[in-house]
This record gives structure tokens, C-alpha cells and sequence, in this order.
């Protein structure tokens, strides 16, 4: 499977905090906002992955990750010119998934929770059209929103609704089939002028091809689009690394994952200064489980 993130768009509603700067590289507590995204394609078992961003911003990314080797990844870039809608990211990214299933990410959403590596990479393997992640939300006119029947099964997916039906959010997680990149080409753009998500996945609905798989309490789903988003999810990340509980260490992942070797990992740990929590989380873990990925398969 391949992975899309999507850290272009606007940002007005953290401007000016994103006049100069995109809002994917803004930090949510100690680290940029893309590593959240970035950690949930890792431990759904993605190696291949695709950033997606604006031409002002695109370097910036590339700066970040390089090649994305360090971590054991091979990650390539596409620019959007224009925020043409989350659904233009499977025409930007038709070359790069080919013939392969697809995940997109959206790079300012969190996910967190330690049964969420092995319920993604459950669903990684039998995605047949398109897979969402729903989370129940307390104000679901903000949102696109899925509606169930009575068995849960999906019924409409409405994109903020005036009056819902359901509290059932659609979250900025996604899985594909190859023909996402069909299905996104016969899209027309919607009265903002921008290929819409819910458009394309309402016609796997109508193919009976859409799946839901609703998160459950034991997952945090953190948004971070407005001021007040964004801090209270860097307070919530400080409070479960508080806990030791860290979320999005990409090292500890790719290590996990069994992306990179124990030798890599060690060199990776010396980017940080010594005594920091990174550093010393790192060398805790290396230290408890020397054997990485094997100790946890
Ligand atoms: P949004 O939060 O809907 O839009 P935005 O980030 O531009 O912010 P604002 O509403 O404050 O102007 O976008 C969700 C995510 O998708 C975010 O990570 C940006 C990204 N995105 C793109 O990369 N390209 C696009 O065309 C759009 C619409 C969004």
C-alpha cells in the first residue's frame, strides 16, 4: 500500500501564524504537525509515501524528510498549485499509486492510541473501494458526517450538514483501492471550485464499495485547524508524553516497524541532544527491547 499526505491548503483560519510558514510544519507541542500524520501511514506499514504541498512550501518538506532513508522510508513530493480540493490528491499522485491500494492522510489530523498500528494495518489488508474512519464529535455541523442505519450500516455521507442525522465524523484517514484515481478524474468540482472528498467517496457508496470502521473511545482524534485546536492538542501530546506515552516518535516507528535497523536506530538517537526526553525515551527503549521488531511480532 501507498501513502499520500496532504499538508497543502490554506491555513486562513491560523493566519497569521501561517502567512509565511505552512500549517503542517507548525509545531504541535515538540514536533512538527506532519510527523502525526506521517506516523499513522508508518505504522499502518507504509514505506512509500508522497507529500503533497504548495509550491511556496514544497522545499520546506523536502528539507524535513530528504529521500526519507534515515527513517526507512522512500518519500516523494508533488505540488499543488492551488488548494483544488483533498480529492485532487489522487490526480496529483496518479503515477506514484499506479496499480496499488492508497492511504491519504491529512497532514493536520492526529490520531493516537496503541491499538491503532494494528487495527490500521487489519484494514490495510482487505480495503475493497474505499475504507473511513469515523469519530463520534460533539458538533458534527463542522464536518462531514456519515449516516447510519439502524444496523450501522452507512446510509449518506453529507458534508456539513445543517441538520444531521449522526454524530459519526469523517476523519482525515483514508483508504483506497487503485481505481481512486478514476473515480477522482470523473469528479466535476463543486460550487467552491474544488474536487471534494465526500463527492468521491459518495460514489463508492453508490457502488456499495464504502466501508466504515468506527474509532472507538480508546483513540484520540485531535484536529488542528483553528488557534484553539492547535493548542489544546499540543497540550494533550505534552500530557500523554508526560505519561510516557509518545506519540509520533517516527524513530521509535520506523524501529518498531522494522524499517530501520538497531544500528540506524542508535544513530538516529544522536540527532538529539543528550539527556532530552527524545534522546532518553530512545535509549530506554533500545535498551528494554534490543531486538526492535521481533520483539513485538
Ligand atoms: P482544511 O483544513 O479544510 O483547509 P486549510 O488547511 O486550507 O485551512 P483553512 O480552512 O483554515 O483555510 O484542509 C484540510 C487539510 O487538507 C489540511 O492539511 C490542508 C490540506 N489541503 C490540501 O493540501 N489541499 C487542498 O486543496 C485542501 C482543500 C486542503
Amino acid at each position: 500500500m501507498r501513502g499520500i499526505v496532504l499538508a497543502g491548503g490554506s491555513g486562513t483560519r491560523l493566519r497569521p501564524a501561517t502567512k509565511a510558514l505552512s500549517k503542517q510544519l507548525l509545531p504541535v507541542y515538540d514536533k512538527p504537525m506532519i510527523y502525526y500524520p506521517l506516523s499513522v501511514l508508518m505504522l499502518t506499514g507504509i514505506r512509500d509515501v508522497l507529500i503533497i504541498s504548495t509550491p511556496d512550501h514544497l522545499s520546506l518538506y523536502q528539507q524535513l524528510f530528504e529521500t526519507g532513508a534515515e527513517l526507512g522510508l522512500n518519500i516523494e513530493y508533488a505540488v499543488q498549485e492551488r488548494p483544488g480540493g483533498l480529492a485532487e490528491a489522487f490526480l496529483l499522485g496518479a503515477d506514484f499509486i499506479g496499480d496499488e491500494n492508497v492511504c491519504l492522510v491529512l497532514g493536520d489530523n492526529i490520531f493516537h492510541g496503541t491499538d491503532l498500528g494494528p487495527l490500521l494495518r487489519a484494514e490495510a489488508e482487505q480495503v475493497s473501494g474505499c475504507t473511513l474512519f469515523t469519530y463520534p464529535v460533539s458538533d458534527p455541523t463542522r464536518y462531514g458526517i456519515a449516516e447510519l442505519d439502524r444496523d450501522g450500516s452507512l446510509v449518506r455521507l453529507a458534508e456539513k450538514p445543517i441538520s444531521p442525522s449522526s454524530n459519526q465524523a469523517v476523519t482525515g484517514l483514508y483508504l483506497y483501492t487503485p481505481d481512486v484515481v478514476d473515480h477522482a478524474r470523473a469528479l466535476t468540482p463543486s460550487a467552491r471550485g474544488e474536487l471534494e472528498i465526500t463527492d468521491l467517496n459518495n460514489r463508492y457508496l453508490g457502488e456499495g464499495r464504502a466501508r466504515i470502521v468506527g474509532l472507538g473511545p480508546e483513540t484520540v482524534w485531535l484536529d488542528t485547524g483553528t488557534h484553539d485546536s492547535l493548542l489544546a492538542a499540543g497540550n494533550v501530546v505534552q500530557l500523554l508524553q508526560h505519561r510516557n506515552e509518545p506519540v509520533a516518535c517516527l524513530e521509535a516507528i520506523a524501529w518498531r516497524m522494522g524499517f530501520i535497523s538497531t544500528r540506524q536506530m542508535v544513530r538516529l538517537t544522536r540527532n538529539y541532544p543528550e539527556g532530552s526526553a527524545v534522546a532518553t525515551y530512545l535509549a530506554g527503549l533500545l535498551a528494554r527491547e534490543p531486538l526492535g521488531f521481533e520483539a513485538f511480532a
